[in-house]
């Protein structure tokens, strides 16, 4: 099993990662190179012609009206959407240049790369300290889980709130304080990229700029995916926009230019509000 730890390259017992120079120079810093062709749920075409490079280090948004097929393109990125009866799909996910929807490929060693974050904060009904050590034992952790759970809770930004009631039940706390116990669960095991769908969504004011503030902090260890309704959200936390309507990728481009200067008539009118 694996022994995760951040200056050891991890061990690759499934075959998720190539073990010799896989990434940078050849990829050009892209870690995950997501291109659907045709996704199907049963007989209904969900998405189609939709390229996303992503870089490492960076944070990507995808943004676009409802049922536009923003989730659905980010489940695809941890084969999440393997769960969903009638899905299938024509293209390709590559990860560090490896296709991680080959035969040999096991979809969970898949999630201990590329973790994911909900839009509802899903903490389990156990305590806060089990929340985080939980993904460490499955995954037979060999250091001081004691030191990893208060090192994710950290990273978080939550381990002041929490330090002294490390045994409460993680469902004790407030919704911005779970969706920061789920991100810290999601990187205690530190996978090398986070999907994130509507993190803050569910949370008040204060609570999703605390939330926007730590993804923004993630970004120097992590690459980040983030799934927004909120364009102001995506502006502000993002590197790269892909904006997606009707089941298509419409524009990928850096958030500052997307936001300013779309290429696309349908991007200008949906960024100004005048659809969606
Ligand atoms: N499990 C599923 N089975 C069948 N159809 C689905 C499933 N999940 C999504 N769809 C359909 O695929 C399309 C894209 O859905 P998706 O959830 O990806 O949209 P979205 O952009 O994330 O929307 P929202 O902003 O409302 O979350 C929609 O038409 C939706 O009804
Ligand atoms: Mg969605």
């Amino acid at each position: 099993m694996t022994n995760i730890k951040r200056d050891k390259k991890p061990s690759d017992p499934c075959g998720v990662v190539q073990s010799s120079t896989d990434d940078g120079a050849k990829t050009d810093g892209v870690v995950i190179d997501c291109k659907i062709d045709e996704l199907y749920y049963g007989t209904f075409k969900a998405v189609r012609d939709t390229a996303v490079p992503v870089n490492r280090n960076k944070i990507t948004a995808f943004i676009g009206p409802s049922g536009c097929g923003k989730s659905t393109v980010l489940r695809c990125i941890n084969r999440m959407n393997d769960l969903v009866r009638g899905f299938r799909f024509k293209g390709h996910v590559h990860f560090r240049g490896k296709d991680i929807y080959h035969p040999s490929v096991d979809p969970v060693a898949v999630r201990r790369y590329i973790g994911m974050v909900f839009q509802q904060p899903n903490p389990f009904a156990m305590s806060i300290y089990n929340n985080v050590a939980f993904g460490l034992r499955l995954n037979r952790y060999r250091g001081s889980v004691r030191d990893k759970v208060e090192e994710a809770l950290t990273r978080a930004v939550l381990w002041e709130e929490v330090k002294d009631k490390l045994n409460k039940s993680g469902l004790s706390l407030s919704g911005g304080q779970q969706q920061r116990l789920c991100i810290a669960r999601a990187i205690a095991t530190q996978p090398e990229v986070l999907l994130m769908d509507e993190p803050a969504s569910a949370l008040d004011p204060i609570a999703t700029m605390k939330v926007e503030e730590l993804i923004r902090q993630l970004r120097r260890d992590y690459t980040i995916i983030i799934v927004t309704h909120n364009m102001q959200q995506a502006s502000r936390v993002s590197d790269k926009t892909a904006f997606l309507y009707l089941g298509r990728l419409i524009e990928f481009n850096d958030t500052d230019q997307l936001f300013t200067r779309p290429r696309e008539k349908q991007t200008e009118d949906y960024i100004s509000g005048r659809f969606g």
